[in-house]
């Protein structure tokens, strides 16, 4: 090989490289990362828990052995969990329980939240007591700079008299029924009722902040959210929230009976409040169940939404200032559980989903109320049908829907 040779071969090389490199670039900025990665040369260099061209999908490793798994109760449905890890290395998951041995289609009222530990992040958690008792549902744990422990959820506490009328009790078989339905008359917004109960120790005793009070009511007339749920704080570093939440409108003039389900924000100095509608209008099209947290390094927030009624299990927003978020279009995740040894499940439901963070904030393990498949004999009804699945987060496998598996690795120019 002649010299000349030697320096005209990496020359024009270099070129092919940057004409590949112009046609392909996938980014500018980190904001074209969907927050989730860097923009290195024109590509996408995402965080271990992201991956795809635009770092849009989460990056779900398999789950620990299923018999084992997350948590499941054996006394009945259980749904949702949310899990922190306590001071002494213990994790701690708070999740909404059916009472009475009614499934998970008795949410609403006989719903409780129970607290369950495990010494594993993934499970199996075992139950420990009740924290609150019907109707309470769609815990979140969290906690404050000042160190105080948030449960965010929905509730009302039944007087004597409202248990008897609107619990259901599934051990009395065809007497199971309410004597009044949950939808009918006053309580019908029992489940719009956002309140926060909050303790120095995740082992209780636990208040309600205001005397239960909620924090934040639905509103009236002709508003996108004449009803609110599924509360999602973000905790600032400076005591400061963003409290996320779905609205419907099943209590507008106009409404239909076909609910438009959409994701809103409200923002509070302070935990305690008052909280406070960041804007008037919804920050998602559509969705539910939303999860928040924010890059480590401050660089950006990011949510993971259920988003069902438009075909998506999982589906990821963005934003760079907590109010105006951007939304991701391709699924992060779907319905596809992996298991450890290589085996894999397509689910019946994922839903709510939960981030279990690190010390820094970021996630380790996406948590989802599921369902299982009905192939393995679960059917939607079963009482002990649904639980809540602990899933790695950082490592890379391929979507059911037959997505072929993404390159791990960064593409560069020369290669
Ligand atoms: C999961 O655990 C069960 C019960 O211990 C065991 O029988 C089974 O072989 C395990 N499955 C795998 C894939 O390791
Ligand atoms: C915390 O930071 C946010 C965002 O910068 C700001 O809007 C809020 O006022 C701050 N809160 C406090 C208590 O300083």
């Amino acid at each position: 090989m002649t010299r000349m040779a030697a320096v005209l071969i990496p020359l024009a090389a270099l070129r092919a490289a940057a004409i590949s490199l112009t046609a392909s670039a996938v980014c500018k900025t980190a904001v074209d990362c969907s927050l989730g990665g860097k923009c290195v040369e024109g590509r996408c260099q995402c965080y271990p828990i992201w991956q795809g061209a635009k770092c849009e999908m989460l990056a779900i490793g398999e789950a620990s052995n299923v018999s084992t798994n997350g948590y499941r109760n054996p006394e009945g449905a259980s749904w949702g969990g949310s899990v922190i890890r306590a001071d002494d290395g213990s994790y701690h998951m708070f999740v909404s329980f059916i009472s009475r041995d009614c499934g998970l289609n008795s949410w609403k009222f006989n719903s409780v939240i129970h607290h369950a530990v495990s010494a594993n992040p993934d499970g199996p958690y075992s139950f420990k007591d009740e924290v609150l008792s019907e109707f309470a549902h769609n815990p979140t744990i969290t906690r404050a700079p000042d160190g105080t422990y948030l449960l965010y959820h929905i509730g009302e506490t039944l007087s004597a008299d409202e248990r008897s009328l609107y619990l259901r009790d599934c051990r009395k078989g065809r007497h199971a029924e309410p004597k009044r339905s949950a939808n009918s008359g006053g309580p019908a917004n029992f489940d719009g009722r956002i309140r926060i109960a909050f303790s120095k120790s995740l082992d209780g005793p636990w208040d309600l902040l205001n005397n239960g009070k909620p924090i934040m009511r639905p509103r009236g007339g002709e508003h996108w959210d004449t009803a609110v749920t599924n509360p999602a704080p973000l905790m600032l570093k400076n005591g400061s929230v963003f409290l996320y939440y779905r609205g419907d409108d099943r209590f507008h003039p106009d409404f239909t009976g076909k609910r438009h389900r959409k994701i809103g924000a409200f923002f509070a100095q302070s935990w305690r409040g008052p909280y406070h509608r960041i804007r008037d209008t919804p920050i998602t099209p559509s969705g539910e169940d939303p999860v928040v947290f924010a890059n480590s390094d401050g660089s950006g927030y990011h949510m993971i939404f259920e988003n069902k009624f438009k075909g998506i299990v999982g589906q990821h927003a963005f934003s760079v200032d907590g109010k105006f978020w951007q939304i991701v279009e391709d699924p992060a995740y779907d319905l596809l559980a992996s298991w450890d040894g290589g085996s894999s499940t397509k689910l019946e439901r994922r839903e709510r989903p939960q981030f279990l963070l690190d010390e820094h904030g970021e996630p380790l393990y996406l948590f989802n109320a599921v369902q299982g498949s009905r192939s393995r004999g679960e059917g939607r009804s079963a009482v002990q049908s649904t639980w809540t699945m602990a899933a790695p987060l950082g490592f890379r496998l391929p979507m059911a829907s037959g997505t072929p598996p993404r390159r791990p690795e960064i593409e560069t120019a020369t290669e």
